[in-house]
């Protein structure tokens, strides 16, 4: 398996043994972390944030410090040269300059391609508006395989805003490629999965079904992973006011559930998950932010090609 120098610009692009030497390595360093600690020394990673994040741009930069490497970047492009009318093609090709790995959030779909074609290292893909999120999706895979251990012969519900839902794009993507992945669709009419998306399922004699309604869903799920309508991809904000809360997962609901469902969610949580479910065991999603990570640190270590 070598990803030494690849970009990752969507979940696909790494096979399923790929991801496999991914979660076999975070694993081990959740076991070990002490003996990562000078893995990336010397290696800088540049982060390029063109769109708001707290949980992907920390965790980047948290995974490549543990690993003894260090971060330059900005979190906002008015900082940057961005605001001075940079191509992202002339930002990258500077970047590479003086970092060794970008990981990149960008708000137009295909973003992360278009610095790949003019990067001379390797680009993540940290989130292109409402396309993919391959690291959110390692985060997501890496959460299961922990409290499952195996990803086939699951019924995985998703739930809200599965229109402009990256995480939601790259993770039915990425899931789809296991045996007997049992996908439900939980939206209003209006926030259901995209098109392309519905004829990949079909085409792959995947087993799916969508319905408007979270409750008659919940009790047959393994995984319920719960999203905030994405009010930054709306055209108007009536819109968004009407759909925003048309899901909220209570701890009422949650009795319906099965006793080992999963509730995963990418954060940030608006009011889909009422707080008093966090209490709930089943609740995982700060766990998943803090697998988010491991996962990130595995990644480094890959794409840099270095191992322990
Ligand atoms: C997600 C994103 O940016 O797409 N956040 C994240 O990276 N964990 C989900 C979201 O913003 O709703």
């Amino acid at each position: 398996m070598n990803l030494k120098g690849r970009h990752l610009l969507a979940p696909m692009d790494f096979t399923v043994e790929e991801m496999q030497s991914l979660f076999d390595e975070a694993k081990k360093i959740i076991e070990k972390p002490e003996a990562y600690g000078e893995v990336l020394k010397g290696n800088i990673l540049a982060t390029l944030f063109y769109e708001p994040s707290t949980r992907t741009r920390f965790s980047f930069e948290a995974a490549m410090q543990r690993l003894g490497g260090s971060v330059i970047g900005f979190s906002e492009p008015g900082s940057s040269s961005v605001s001075k009318g940079e191509s992202i093609a002339d930002t990258i090709r500077t970047v590479a300059c003086y970092a060794d790995v970008a990981v990149m959030r960008h708000p137009k779909e295909g973003s992360a391609f278009v610095a790949s074609q003019s990067s001379s290292i390797p680009v993540i893909n940290a989130g292109d508006g409402g396309h993919h999120h391959p690291t959110q999706t390692l985060t997501d895979l890496l959460t299961i395989l922990l409290e499952k251990g195996h990803f086939g012969n699951i019924t995985v519900g998703l739930c809200g805003d599965l229109k402009f839902g990256r995480t939601v794009h790259s993770l039915i993507s990425a899931l789809n490629r296991y045996n007997d992945v049992k996908f439900t669709m939980i939206s209003p009419a209006e926030l259901r999965i995209p098109d392309y998306l519905r004829e990949k399922l079909i085409q792959s004699g995947s087993s799916f079904h969508e319905t408007t309604n979270l409750k008659e869903a919940l009790p047959e799920l393994d995984v319920l992973y719960m999203t905030r309508v994405q009010r930054e991809r709306f055209f108007n904000e009536e819109d968004y006011i009407r759909l925003k809360d048309t899901y909220i997962l209570d701890t009422n609901k949650m009795k319906a559930a099965k006793k080992d469902m999963m509730v995963l969610h990418p954060l940030p949580r608006v009011n889909e998950i009422h707080i008093d479910v966090d209490a709930d065991p089943r609740a995982l999603y700060f766990k998943q932010a803090k697998n988010g990570m491991h996962v990130r640190m595995a990644l480094l270590m890959a794409l840099l090609g270095k191992g322990v």
